[in-house]
């Protein structure tokens, strides 16, 4: 049977890392959902387009090409927020709704992380991670992370961004971040990225 790990849990939870080596432990493809809102919001910004121009937003999700996904400007930070507006127009979703199901319809399975796959998604995957962390750790993560590439911004700036994200995705009406009834959550505050990994391993073996 296909080995689909739906992965959800707010900005710079940790998740994305963790899908990563999910789906290379079982040699299963990865889909970051995040960056097709991310590419959604750049392809409105290269058009010099508002991000409020909700029919330019859900042409942007429908003309989608997996080729925009490489742009390394979409992990900018700025992107993250503009993702979060433009993600929660509801035609913006449901144009990219189509594209993630297709990606998760391997015959092997794949591995997808983001807001809603759990919920809305993939909603009859065998196995569902929630993961969370302490904003305040996850703040930290993404301070390291950015300076890592360069971008300066200070810790207390990153923190107000993530709870401004997590609000917004928590509270829009369309698909909002909420763990599925039947995920399983992992809260990686106190876990490195090997720790979480394999916790998460052992949380996939007993429910695959
Ligand atoms: O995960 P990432 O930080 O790249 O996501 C950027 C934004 O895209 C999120 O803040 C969220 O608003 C949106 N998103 C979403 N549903 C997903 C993945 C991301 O709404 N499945």
């Amino acid at each position: 049977m296909a080995l689909i790990i739906a992965i959800d849990g707010p900005a710079a939870s940790g998740k994305g890392t963790l899908a990563k080596r999910l789906a290379d432990h079982y040699g299963l493809p990865h889909l970051d959902t995040g960056l097709l809102y991310r590419a959604v919001a750049l392809a409105l910004i290269d058009a010099g387009l508002s991000l409020d121009d909700h029919a330019a937003a859900a042409r942007a999700a429908q003309a989608l090409d997996a080729g925009m996904l490489d742009d390394p400007r979409l992990r900018d930070r700025a992107m993250g927020e503009a993702a979060s507006r433009v993600s929660a127009v509801p035609e913006v979703r449901a144009g990219l709704l189509a594209w993630q199901r297709r990606f998760a319809a391997d015959p092997q399975g794949a591995v997808l992380d983001g807001r809603d796959i759990g919920t809305v998604v993939c909603p009859d995957a065998p196995v569902k991670l929630f993961i969370t962390a302490s904003s305040e750790e996850r703040a930290r993560r993404r301070h390291r992370e950015l300076a890592g590439r360069g971008e300066s911004a200070t810790f207390a700036a990153i923190l107000a961004d993530i709870e401004a994200r997590d609000a917004r995705d928590a509270s829009r009406s369309a698909a909002p971040l909420r763990m599925a009834d039947d995920a399983v959550r992992l809260d990686t505050t106190e876990l490195d990225a090997d720790a979480a990994f394999d916790e998460a391993r052992g949380i996939v073996e007993r429910a695959r």
